[in-house]
């Protein structure tokens, strides 16, 4: 099996890229499964401001450093990461010390000090950006909806302090100290109806402006329900009529659903462990395989399909006591049914 031709990054390159998020520490672990199976790669987090600019005077560049490192030595193609979210965000970019709102004009001085120091450092070297993490609101409840609007703004300290220029701003920084960069909206639930409509209004507005936007990053984080098959495709179809590019960016197949990304709320409730049997083993290699095969059929539109890792042994998703079995491989680093399966059926 582990043959040099037995490939699913090669396999698939008649379609899309296979990419994987990694750190420095998944970069050891995972060496010979990134090899053999991956063509891309992203910084899982060392890419994000809080990891690369914690403090005022402190840049930290070790870690994105060696992904890229790695990733040039070994001809894969790279995907920067998140330089404009509002989580892993230092206080200090948005916030003062009396926790008031910062100014705009020091948001913006800070974005784009930030842009121009990962774009110069490492934009001749990728091929996609996700410039932009998470600015579409997530829920909306029915009588906001009904009385504003599908409002596609998330409120956020960004948001708040410049309003939706610092999303454009963002990403003509992002042109400019990367020319050669696809640049990408990265968002989440983007197959739920109301969501999906946000992103394209934000997309919209974005290109309406001018704005150096080439494609949208459909985050991936589903589960064994949500999304549906047709959501999926409804949202691929009306991204894509945008005239934008997709890219899957950090695709995993949770086994639960009491997770922040779920469509549904859950209000204090705590799942129980899942027991993986072969059954539950067998519908998840299923989904997955049937997953990538709506995704062969427009691979006309998407550039890269990543996962959130590589294996089982380690996925943002894994729990000491609820465990998950998210990712493409197994903890014990074997291509799981489902990629026989993409394989065989590509
Ligand atoms: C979001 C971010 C990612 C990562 C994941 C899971 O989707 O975009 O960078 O942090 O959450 O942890």
């Amino acid at each position: 099996m582990h043959s040099d031709t037995f490939s699913l990054s090669q396999t698939y390159e008649k379609y899309f890229l296979i990419g994987a998020a990694i750190s420095p520490y998944g970069l050891e672990r995972n060496t010979a499964l990134l090899k053999q199976h991956f063509s891309s790669v992203t910084c899982e987090n060392h890419m994000k401001y809080s990891m690369v600019h914690p403090q005022r005077d402190v840049w930290k560049w070790d870690g994105a450093d060696q992904i890229v490192a790695f990733a040039k030595e070994n001809h894969k193609q790279i995907r920067l990461h998140a330089p404009v979210w509002h989580e892993q965000l230092p206080e200090w970019v948005v916030r003062d010390t009396d926790g008031f709102l910062q100014s705009r004009d020091h948001v913006l001085a800070c974005i784009e000090e930030y842009i121009y120091n990962i774009g110069t450092r490492y934009g001749k070297d990728a091929y996609a950006w996700d410039v932009v993490n998470e600015a579409a609101a997530d829920r909306i409840d029915d009588y906001n909806r009904e009385k504003f609007g599908n409002i596609p703004y998330r409120n956020s300290d960004f948001f708040q302090a410049c309003g939706i220029d610092y999303i454009a701003k963002a990403f003509h920084w992002a042109h400019k100290y990367a020319p050669n960069v696809q640049l990408i909206l990265n968002d989440f639930n983007e197959c739920d109806p109301y969501k999906r409509e946000r992103i394209c209004r934000l997309a919209q507005e974005l290109l309406h402006r001018d704005v150096p936007l080439h494609g949208i990053g459909m985050q991936g984080h589903y589960n064994m329900d949500n999304p549906s098959f047709d959501e999926l495709r409804r949202s691929i179809e009306a991204f894509a009529a945008l005239g934008l590019r997709l890219q899957i960016t950090e695709m995993d197949l949770d086994i639960y659903h009491n997770c922040e990304l779920d469509l549904m709320p859950v209000i204090n409730h705590v799942e129980q462990p899942i027991e993986l049997t072969e059954e539950l083993r067998a519908r998840h290699n299923a989904r997955y395989a049937a997953l990538f095969g709506i995704f062969r059929e427009y691979a006309d539109v998407i550039d890269s399909v990543t996962t959130w890792g590589v294996a089982d042994d380690w996925s943002w998703l894994q729990h000491p006591v609820m465990k998950n079995c998210p990712m493409l491989f197994s903890e014990a680093h074997e291509p799981k049914d489902c990629v026989l399966q993409m394989i065989r059926e590509a």
